[in-house]
């Protein structure tokens, strides 16, 4: 029979502190009203000075880890929109920090597809039998890129981490990954970016413009394209695994806008309220969405063992996919 990886482990962690939107409306022009009727979102948790992406990292590996009833795995794949530093990849530090001192570590920029893309990585790690264990985390502090003067994405985005064990198992077993769909389109860098910090700006000859160290997305634009894209992934995700849309118990997307998720779930013809939704709690955490989504589930009950899953995100790059699984018997960490 084809290996497979299987889900053995989930955990997810936030920063202590919450940014309502209440206390956002106090420095900007905005209201609670607005940001929770055009997203859904009723709060988000923000790092304090001094805490890393790699500090939350390494909470939401160990977390998982636990879940799983594991100390160690053969790699670590980080996706993150928001590393440590520059250079080097803030995978790494989280695994020696972690304890896994000389084992295979790498970052993924996928932005909010990042999970996703790092899924992949692990899993297809395993069929081929370069792994018989990955920790997959997705890790942010979006907060740190973001304008504070801008409304429309300081109103979104938050920080946190979340994480999964993948191990080697069979594709019948509950908690395998049934198949996974990415795509990108660099046409469409412009949408979501950061300017600044990269070799386009250190070469330009120009000084660096303090407003390119920022997040700039084009609200509008992504929202039509993540439908389309979530939508069109997901069918064919679907078609590969040999689902009826039907047949999805429940779709954990990325959490961007409760309005995006719920137009996919539209369009897709899957009832809305199978839609496992943190983003009122949370708000957008980029990379760290699924898994902090899959994380609630499993801790409330959303999601049970057997639940056929569809998940799906679309991210700047741009980048998408979807990818389907069995909910697995397990508890987060
Ligand atoms: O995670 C990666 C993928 N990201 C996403 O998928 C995000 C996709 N985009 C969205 O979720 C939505 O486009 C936003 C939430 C960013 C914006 O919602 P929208 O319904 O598309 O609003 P809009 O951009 O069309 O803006 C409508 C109005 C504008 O004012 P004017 O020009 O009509 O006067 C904005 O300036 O809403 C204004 N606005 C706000 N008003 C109050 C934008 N942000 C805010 C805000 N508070 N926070």
């Amino acid at each position: 029979m084809t290996r497979a990886a299987v889900l053995a482990g989930v955990g997810a962690t936030v920063p202590p502190r919450v940014v309502t939107n209440a206390e956002l409306a106090q420095r900007l022009d905005t209201s609670d009203e607005w940001i929770r009727t055009r997203t859904g979102i009723a709060q988000r948790y923000v790092v304090d000075p001094g805490m890393t992406t790699g500090d939350l990292a390494v909470e939401a590996g160990q977390r998982a880890l636990k879940s799983a009833g594991t100390t160690t795995v053969d790699l670590v794949v980080l996706a993150t929109t928001t590393p440590d530093r520059l250079c080097p990849a803030t995978a790494p530090s989280v695994a020696t920090r972690i304890g896994l001192v000389g084992v295979p570590a790498f970052d993924v920029a996928a932005v909010c597809s990042g999970f996703l893309y790092a899924l992949q990585a692990g899993a297809a790690a395993i069929a081929a039998g370069h792994a018989d264990s990955v920790l997959v985390i997705g890790a942010e502090t979006f907060s740190t890129i973001l304008d504070p003067e801008d409304r429309s994405t300081r109103a979104i985005f938050g920080d946190g981490a979340g994480a999964v064990v993948l191990r080697a198992g069979q594709p019948d077993e509950p908690g395998a990954v049934r198949q996974i769909r990415l795509g990108s389109d660099g046409g469409m860098a412009d949408l979501i970016t950061v300017r600044g910090g990269g070799s386009e700006e250190r070469t330009s000859g120009r000084p660096p413009r303090p407003e390119d160290a920022y997040f700039r997305m084009e609200g509008k634009s992504v929202f039509f394209t993540a439908v389309r894209r979530m939508t069109e992934s997901s069918l064919e995700v679907l078609a590969r695994t040999g689902w009826q849309v039907a047949d999805v118990d429940r779709i954990v997307a990325h959490q961007a806008n409760v309005r995006i998720v719920h137009a996919v779930a539209d369009q897709l013809g899957v009832p809305t309220d199978r839609a496992v939704l943190n983003i009122d709690r949370v708000g957008n955490t980029s990379a760290a969405s699924i898994p902090l989504a899959l994380a609630d589930g499993a801790l409330d009950g959303r999601l049970t063992p057997g639940d056929r899953v569809l998940l799906t995100a679309f991210g700047g790059g741009a980048t998408w996919g979807a990818a389907t699984l069995t909910w697995p018997a397990v508890t987060p960490g």
